[in-house]
């Protein structure tokens, strides 16, 4: 009896000083396990006289509850302490105020919003349209037959859903305004389009401007008109362009607008590919299938239409010389403007 006695003291003395979780499962198993001190107490139970078992085995179940009930409570106030000190150390003021470290507005975001008032100061709405795209938009109305190269899985991503991909460019945008709204119209369309392309000036996601005029007499001058009023006042300086004759499906004649590269001064480098040019967008006379497909007379009406790449656009303004900057969001590049 006097045994079990000095098991109670010594089992709560230990139980009481573990000083964590780990310590206690051992405690644990050392006194309640089913080879433990506890177990082997009571199998010696036998050994007895009889009268006395009774009593024992009474004491011995008394003292397996204490011990259990002891080693529950420390165990709740481990959890609790561990917790606390878990709470403190990963403390975060969240009242600090942050004074000097203000966000700024993304590289192409002011490009974007540059491109879009210049034309609203000429007088074209803004239109917008999904990223995720109908394949007829984006393609099929736009006069892209179905064994075009761009439609090529190497281009172009699809999405898990027949019918749908995303867009490649924001072209069909000029589709769905056209099946919406009856001349005469003037729009532009900024959005994000996605290619399988990858190199200094490619990324595989990345940003145009879509425009279209559609009235009455329309024709080319009016369209390099409206281009180089654009790009002058965008540049605010007189850098060289030039339209290359070029072919798009959906328009006819079609040409491509490339600018004077000022990363290089022109001397040739990277960027431009050695050439002293940089390809800025795609532009040409809205082709007359595409305007019958959108219900519009062609013998009535003409349009002109428009495609550039904002990042190119923001690389020349910026002179950045990798179209990668914009998207590694690194902190002395944000900075910076
Ligand atoms: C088009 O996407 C035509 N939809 C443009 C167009 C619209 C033509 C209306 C006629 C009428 P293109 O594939 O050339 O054309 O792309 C237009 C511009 O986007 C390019 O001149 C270039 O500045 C930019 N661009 C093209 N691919 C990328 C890319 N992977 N990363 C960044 N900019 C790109
Ligand atoms: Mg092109």
């Amino acid at each position: 009896m006097s045994d079990l006695e000095k098991l109670e003291e010594e089992a709560l003395r230990e139980i009481d000083s573990a000083s964590d979780l780990r310590r206690l499962s051992e405690l644990r198993v050392r006194y309640l396990g089913r080879k433990g001190v506890i177990s082997s107490a009571l199998k010696r139970i036998g050994g007895l006289p009889p009268e006395e078992r009774r009593e024992y085995g009474r004491k011995v179940n008394r003292l397996k509850e204490l011990v259990e009930e002891r080693i529950r409570e420390r165990e709740r106030e481990l959890k609790r302490r561990e917790l606390e000190e878990k709470l403190s150390a990963e403390w975060v003021d969240l009242t600090v105020p942050v004074w000097g470290s203000r966000g700024t507005l993304h590289p192409v975001t002011l490009t974007l919003e540059r491109i879009v008032s210049i034309f609203r100061g000429m007088g074209f709405d803004v239109e917008e349209g999904p990223e995720v795209e109908l394949e007829s938009y984006n393609f099929d109305l736009l006069n892209i037959p179905p064994e075009h190269p761009a439609r090529d899985m190497q281009d172009t991503f699809y999405v898990n859903r027949k019918g749908y991909l995303l867009r490649t460019h924001t072209s069909p945008v000029q589709i769905r305004t056209m099946l919406r709204r009856k001349p005469p119209l003037q729009m532009v369309a900024p959005g994000k389009v996605y290619r399988r392309d990858d190199d200094p000036t490619h990324s595989p996601m990345f940003h145009q401007v879509e425009g279209l005029v559609v009235n009455e007499d329309v024709n080319f001058r009016h369209m390099k008109f409206v281009i180089e009023s654009f790009l002058r006042e965008f540049f605010r300086t007189d850098l060289p362009v030039r339209f290359r004759t070029s072919y798009f499906p959906f328009t006819e004649p079609s040409a491509e607008v490339d600018i004077g590269c000022v990363i290089c001064d022109m001397e040739g480098c990277r960027v431009c590919k050695e050439s002293g040019w940089l390809e800025v967008m795609g532009c040409g006379m809205v082709h007359p299938t595409v305007l019958e497909n959108c219900g519009i007379d062609p013998e009535l009406y003409q349009g002109f239409a428009f495609g550039m790449g904002v990042e190119r656009l923001a690389m020349l303004l910026y002179g950045i010389d990798n179209i990668k900057l914009f998207y590694e969001n690194d902190l002395r590049f944000l900075r910076q403007f």
